[in-house]
């Protein structure tokens, strides 16, 4: 399975690296074979030479130029990073980034051959307004994406459901992740509001290829316990 942990706006340079190195300490110690992912925040990214994975949170759909305040694909590079997180919630909703600038972003990264997290995910009206206006409202998210794209690991992100302690009951996620998977074969990864209190069940559940953890994954020893579920969990 895979689990993930998006570290958001938080973690210095220096606390990222002390916590890839715990948590790099429990994957090893541990015989983990599950596949770990960490998104540090921008300026906490570095060279890691770890079973574990680190991606970029965002980046331009550029190598380098003019695009004050965004990094380019030859920042990635400097580091070996070839994963990168594209259409999260907070991306589209507070940045304001459009499907038609997230479609360029993913088949510029795609191009360039990274392992892409593609998050799609309803905010709370959508939900409200029932299942086939709720899914429409997803397949929109996947326009001008690739879902074939090899590298491709899709996130399913409810709005409503991020920081917030609110979840989808477990037989939502299970249907909403089975139609997903209808959409494309890629692994397909829960997250909002995951903690170590309902990880387990979330990772149980058929259709679900991990999870991408915010808040609770600060917690690297909360992390690392949810790394070992799925562990306890392979082959389910
Ligand atoms: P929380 O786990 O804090 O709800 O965040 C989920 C998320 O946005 C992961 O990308």
């Amino acid at each position: 399975m895979i689990i993930a942990a998006n570290l958001k706006t938080n973690l210095t340079r220096k606390e990222t690296n002390k916590y890839l190195a715990e948590v790099e300490s429990f994957v090893s110690s541990k015989n983990i074979t599950q596949e770990v992912l960490v998104f540090p925040a921008m300026s906490s990214l570095d060279t890691h030479d770890t079973s574990i994975i680190v991606g970029a949170q965002n980046a331009y759909a550029t190598k380098d130029g003019a695009f004050t305040g965004e990094i380019g694909s030859v920042h990635l590079e400097e580091f070996a990073i070839k994963t990168i997180l594209i259409g999260h919630s907070e991306r589209r909703h507070i940045l304001g980034e459009t499907q038609e600038e997230l479609a360029i972003k993913f088949n510029y990264y795609k191009d360039l051959g990274f392992k892409i997290v593609y998050c799609v995910g309803e905010p709370l009206e959508k939900r409200k307004a029932g299942k086939s206006e709720m899914m429409e409202y997803i397949s929109s998210q996947y326009k001008g994406i690739d879902t074939k794209y090899k590298n491709l690991i899709i996130a399913y992100e409810p709005v409503w459901a991020i920081g917030t302690g609110l979840t989808p009951t477990l037989e939502d996620i299970q249907e909403i992740h089975t139609d997903l998977k209808e959409k494309s074969t890629a692994p397909i990864l829960y997250g909002g509001s995951v903690k170590v209190t309902n990880a387990k069940d979330v990772l149980a559940l058929k259709n679900i290829d991990g999870i991408l953890v915010g808040s609770a994954a600060l917690y690297g020893e909360h992390f690392c316990s949810m790394i070992e579920y799925a562990q306890e969990l392979e082959g389910k």
